[in-house]
């Protein structure tokens, strides 16, 4: 079963922020195993005081919600109002419960969410998918359970999971900035883009999930115009144009025109469409785990000037990514390290992705099958300082979360220009001074908390991860 491991049903302890000093690089269960080894240096009744002393002092500050009851919540709500101001002064979300076809039987049927492969792994750990064995030895030891091989359009159930323990979630609708639903439309429509599926089984359920939300007793209150949903698929695969053409026509379904959508691809003239970054495999527990990844690839020395991870698409004519591939291998002498990705190599299992990315300055982003890339994350994640070919790649696509100058954190080089010879990667690049590199790679670090999406049900103690930054972004929009 898939759901066994789902954080839904999950709380797992963590530690508190006032106890986080003392844990720096460690797990809560490196903290369990230190209290073991003093066990042979103190009496046991100190042992036992500080056990008790910490869990009293755990019950008060995990505000974990599940199981869900709406007293609970009242109550979670007051411990903090009192702790601190209102920790939810920028809002609070209601998240709707909905039969569960619109998601959960979606990932029970793990086995149908692709035509040709299953997708169990991939949904397992809450969308995080399996757990990342293969990367011990190449991230530091303490942060191998933070990673796993997520795969890159599983940002639905990772968001559902994150909102259902947020501290700011309400179950008085009353009180609500703002409405969550819960409908994993991409992993929806995904079991019917191809083969001979029409158009009406891709529309099928995105109807019903309209009628079903339209007869709720808020929807009414502005149309949908407070509510918002996400899109863990690209724009296109919402917006079908004409009949029997690619995608479902979701996104423009009358009941959807006011509904705010976080998607890992945003269309840039649509206002509706807010782009977040795409899941990457790196899911910090804790602020330590961060602060602790960012030293490790400040620190890194790279070997390679530049690189080019990819796979090339047969019947695309002219793929710029088969013209870079080439052009990396040829430079291999020049500073440029290839992954030529086939069948499985990049996607999960092996290393060789995150560490070539590690190895190098800069990493080629060229547009994929879609203008954005999962990959740009992947790099960035890394230290490495990504270089865009097509300014829809990042520039316009995550304005929340990466910085507002494209050239402190990324290099733009034309792909025309590239195509017709007037402009050379490697001659781009070799003329960038050190300390400018320097630069930027430590704005691409600065940049690394915003584009993650942690673990810890409730967030990470004080940084804001991918998914506080989209939720506090909501809430000051509908707030307008
Ligand atoms: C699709 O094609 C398969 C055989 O390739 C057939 O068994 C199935 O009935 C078809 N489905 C539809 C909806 O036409
Ligand atoms: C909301 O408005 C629509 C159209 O005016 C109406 O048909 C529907 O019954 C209303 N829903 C509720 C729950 O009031
Ligand atoms: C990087 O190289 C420098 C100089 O060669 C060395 O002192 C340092 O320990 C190396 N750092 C790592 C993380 O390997
Ligand atoms: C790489 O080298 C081969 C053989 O010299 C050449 O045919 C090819 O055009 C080169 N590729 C690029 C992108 O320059
Ligand atoms: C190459 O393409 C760029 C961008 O389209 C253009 O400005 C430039 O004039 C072209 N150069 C040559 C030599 O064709």
């Amino acid at each position: 079963m898939i759901f066994k491991k789902d954080f839904i049903l999950q709380c797992p302890l963590r530690p508190s922020p006032l106890l986080s000093f003392t844990s720096i690089g460690m797990d809560f269960k490196d903290t369990k195993a230190f209290s073991n080894s003093s066990r042979r240096y103190y009496p046991t009744w100190i042992l036992v005081l500080i056990v008790v002393l910490l869990q009293i002092y755990l019950i008060f500050t995990t505000t974990c919600f599940v199981p869900l009851s709406p007293a609970t919540a009242r109550e979670g709500d007051q411990l903090s109002n009192t702790a601190a101001g209102d920790p939810c002064s920028s809002g609070r979300v209601f998240v709707y419960d909905l039969p569960p076809i619109f998601n959960k039987q979606l990932l029970e049927n793990c086995e149908a969410l692709d035509p040709w492969t299953s997708r169990c792994d991939d949904v397992s750990n809450g969308g995080f998918g399996r757990l990342a064995t293969e990367l011990v030895g190449v991230v530091p030891g303490g942060l191998a359970p933070t990673w796993y091989w997520s795969e890159q359009y599983m940002l639905e159930p990772i968001i559902h999971n994150r909102i259902l323990n947020h501290k700011c979630r309400t179950l008085e609708p009353e009180s609500a900035t703002a409405f969550y639903i819960p409908f994993y439309a991409g992993l929806s429509i995904g079991r019917f883009l191809w083969q001979n599926h029409t158009t009406s089984d891709r529309d099928r359920d995105s109807e019903k999930l309209i009628k079903w939300v339209q007869d709720q007793p808020y929807w009414n209150r502005s149309n949908g115009g407070d509510h918002f949903i996400t899109l863990g698929r690209l724009t296109w695969d919402f917006k079908r144009w004409g009949n029997n053409e690619w995608g479902s026509s979701f996104a423009f379904m009358p009941g959807m025109k006011n509904v705010a959508r976080l998607i890992v691809e945003r269309e840039p003239s649509d206002p509706l469409d807010i782009g977040v970054p795409f899941p990457t495999g790196f899911h910090p527990r804790s602020d330590a785990h961060v602060l602790n990844w960012q030293s490790f690839v400040r620190e890194r020395n790279r070997t390679n000037l530049f690189c080019f991870a990819g796979g090339t698409r047969h019947g695309i004519k002219n793929d710029f990514r088969v013209l870079l591939l080439s052009y990396c291998i040829n430079e291999s002498a020049g500073g440029c390290r290839a992954v030529k990705c086939t069948a499985n190599r990049c996607a999960s299992g092996d290393s060789a992705v995150l560490e070539t990315f590690l190895d190098s300055d800069f990493c080629l982003q060229p547009k994929g099958d879609s203008y954005s890339r999962k990959s740009v994350f992947d790099c960035m994640l890394a230290g490495s300082i990504p270089v865009i070919f097509w300014e829809r790649t990042a520039y316009g696509q995550y304005e929340w979360f990466l910085p507002d100058e494209a050239g402190s954190y990324s290099v733009f080089i034309d792909q025309k220009e590239v195509r017709n010879g007037s402009a050379s990667i490697r001659g781009v690049l070799e003329k960038i001074s050190r300390e400018r590199v320097r630069k930027m790679r430590e704005k691409v670090i600065e940049t690394i908390p915003k584009l993650v999406y942690a673990s810890a049900p409730e967030g990470l103690e004080t940084i804001k991860d991918a998914f506080d930054i989209a939720l506090h972004g909501i809430f000051q929009r509908f707030k307008l």
